[in-house]
């Protein structure tokens, strides 16, 4: 693909994709963002996976990771919320604010931030669970009052499933299609009143109808919810984000293999005229 060419084959270029890139915001940052990651680094035991990424997330608005396989993306997604406190040897050096508040200060509870920032993951993860009890799962714990049902429609419909399923709520998850199954991980984590939702390559599993739809839902999403997405997918990140960070993995003196953020900008700028020429190559298919 000679350079150039790459706004054309991501359709960037309004009007030449069937599914055009549409943006939810093209103003300037707000001065305090939802996420403000300054100087991070990220340690499996001695491994320094990832380092030194600054990158700030607005509001409102879909921003997408890409870059080759293991140069950090989902380490670096679950940092986000604390996910990776799961993991065991897994350290963070430097600083993530989460509107202006440090995520990793001691007085922080990382239950309480896993419910405000949810995750979606690449496999639907549904509970052996009818579709009903799934929705209803995350606010029962939570110890949600009020109208379950509600709840439970509200949640659905949002994630663009319930004229699906509604017929069916007492069935098992598990007869869903995998596209479905996502769709109802997306309305599980949208009943607990998220303020942001992770998503680490959730379509990767689906076909190219079921990928559309779940595009379909992150852009109607973004209107309320904050969004960051890592994809493989590049089309999809040009579709439907407004920024978009690429990542790429290195090697040091020491031969140590390491991930870092490249370039961070809006999408039309990453899939039209880079800055670096690494996302240059990557976008155009000449690396990774
Ligand atoms: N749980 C873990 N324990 C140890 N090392 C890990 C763990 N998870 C990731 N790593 C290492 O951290 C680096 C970054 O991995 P990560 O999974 O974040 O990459 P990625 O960009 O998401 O890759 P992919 O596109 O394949 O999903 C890799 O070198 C990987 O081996
Ligand atoms: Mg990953």
């Amino acid at each position: 693909m000679p350079a150039g060419n790459t706004a054309a084959q991501y359709g960037t270029d309004r009007g030449v994709a069937p599914h055009t890139a549409r943006y939810h915001s093209q103003t300037p940052d707000p001065v305090v963002p939802v996420f403000d990651v300054r100087g991070l680094s990220v340690f499996y035991g001695d491994n320094k996976a990832v380092r030194d990424v600054n990158l700030k997330v607005g509001p409102r608005r879909i921003t997408a990771m890409i870059g080759p396989s293991g140069c950090g993306k989902s380490t670096v997604l679950r940092t986000l919320n604390r996910m990776n406190d799961l993991i065991p040897g897994a350290r963070v050096e430097g600083k993530v604010s989460y509107n202006g508040e440090d995520l990793y200060a001691p007085d922080v509870d990382p239950t309480e931030v896993r419910r405000r920032i949810g995750m979606v993951f690449q496999k639907a993860n549904p509970f052996p669970k009818s579709i009903y009890d799934n929705v209803a799962y995350g606010p029962r714990i939570n110890g949600v009052r009020g109208n379950m049902d509600d709840l439970v429609e509200e949640s659905l419909t949002k994630a663009a499933l319930w004229d699906e399923v509604k017929d069916d709520l007492k069935e098992s998850a598990f007869a869903l299609s995998g596209g479905q199954q996502q769709r109802l991980c997306i309305a599980r984590t949208i009943a607990v009143n998220p303020e942001v939702i992770l998503m680490d390559e959730p379509c990767s599993a689906l076909d190219p109808i079921a990928t559309l739809k779940i595009e379909d839902l992150m852009y109607e999403l973004a209107r309320d919810y904050t969004i960051v997405i890592v994809t493989h997918n590049m089309q999809q990140a040009a579709r439907v984000s407004d920024r978009t960070a690429f990542f790429t993995a290195g090697v040091d003196e020491a031969g140590d293999r390491y991930g870092s953020l490249v370039e961070y900008d809006k999408t039309e700028k990453i899939f039209s005229n880079p800055s670096d020429q690494r996302t240059e190559d990557y976008i155009s298919g000449r690396f990774g």
